[in-house]
């Protein structure tokens, strides 16, 4: 498989619950490019009410900091600063206004979560974002039941212009089989185009998606997961046009298949 692009993976030092020391985030990233065979990720930090310090000033600087410790390495790793923004009320007035860092640092697109065990309807939000000038990727929705088994719901917010950003950890580690079916789903329908380790440290979570990009190209090989594990994040990224294809529509289900889910 070719270079893969890690979208979703915590790498600066003392930002967050990220790695806490440069020495674990230079650890890190030698394991994605030598083990894990990243080429292209962003380095990310959050954005919520935890981390107020946290601004976009600082993740430009440190995401610089680790580039260049990445070049002194000799780690063929390009990594671009990147926030992970809780959503919250104020979230687009804050964009308007700045305080927010978008993905790669480009205005094109922003790492939106939902809160922690709430179900916000982000409909609106993804509008108002879009009409501000940016276009949301989905992090992790498939931890978010009412997205992930509610039929349309996430094909809505992907017609509203989202990108999808699963987690590795939910292809190679599934909570039950009812979330891998329906995962798996998405990604044979191309609802997923992202792909991300969510990586926090070297050791207790680390940047693994090697395994995940491997059963991605075993569900759905050749192209699609291509698109999914190397260009779209690349052309995220690097600020080019993503080439996306509808997403198929959901298969019916029979009243027997129901009785298992
Ligand atoms: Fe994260």
């Amino acid at each position: 498989m070719a270079v893969l692009a890690d979208l979703h993976v915590h790498l600066l030092a003392g930002l967050d619950d990220g790695p806490q020391t440069q020495e674990e985030a230079v650890e890190m990233c030698r394991m994605m490019a030598a083990e894990e065979g990243v080429g292209h990720s962003v380095a990310l930090a959050h954005q919520n009410e935890q981390y107020p310090l946290v601004t976009p000033s600082r993740i430009r600087e440190a995401a610089s900091l680790l580039s260049q410790e990445l070049l002194r390495a000799r780690i063929p790793l390009e990594v671009f600063p990147t926030a992970e923004v809780m959503v919250h009320p104020d979230v687009v007035h804050d964009f308007t206004e700045g305080r927010l860092l978008t993905v790669a640092d480009r205005g094109q697109w922003l790492l939106l979560e939902m809160p922690h065990n709430l179900f916000v309807d982000l409909r609106s939000i993804v509008r108002d974002l879009r009409a501000a000038g940016v276009r949301t990727i989905l992090a992790h929705p498939e931890r978010t039941p009412e997205l992930l088994h509610e039929p349309g719901a996430i094909e809505e917010l992907i017609n509203l212009g989202c990108l999808v950003q699963i987690s590795t950890g939910s292809i190679t580690a599934p909570p039950s089989a009812a979330f891998e079916r329906a995962l798996k789903d998405w990604i044979t329908r191309g609802i997923v185009h992202l792909l991300g380790s969510d990586g926090h440290s070297p050791r207790r979570r680390a940047p693994r998606i090697a395994a995940a990009a491997e059963l991605i190209n075993r569900w759905v090989p050749g192209v699609h997961a291509e698109q999914i594990c190397t260009s779209n994040g690349l052309a995220v990224l690097r600020g080019r046009t993503l080439m996306l294809h509808p997403p198929a529509a959901p298969r019916r289900r029979s009243w027997f298949s129901r009785l298992w889910t």
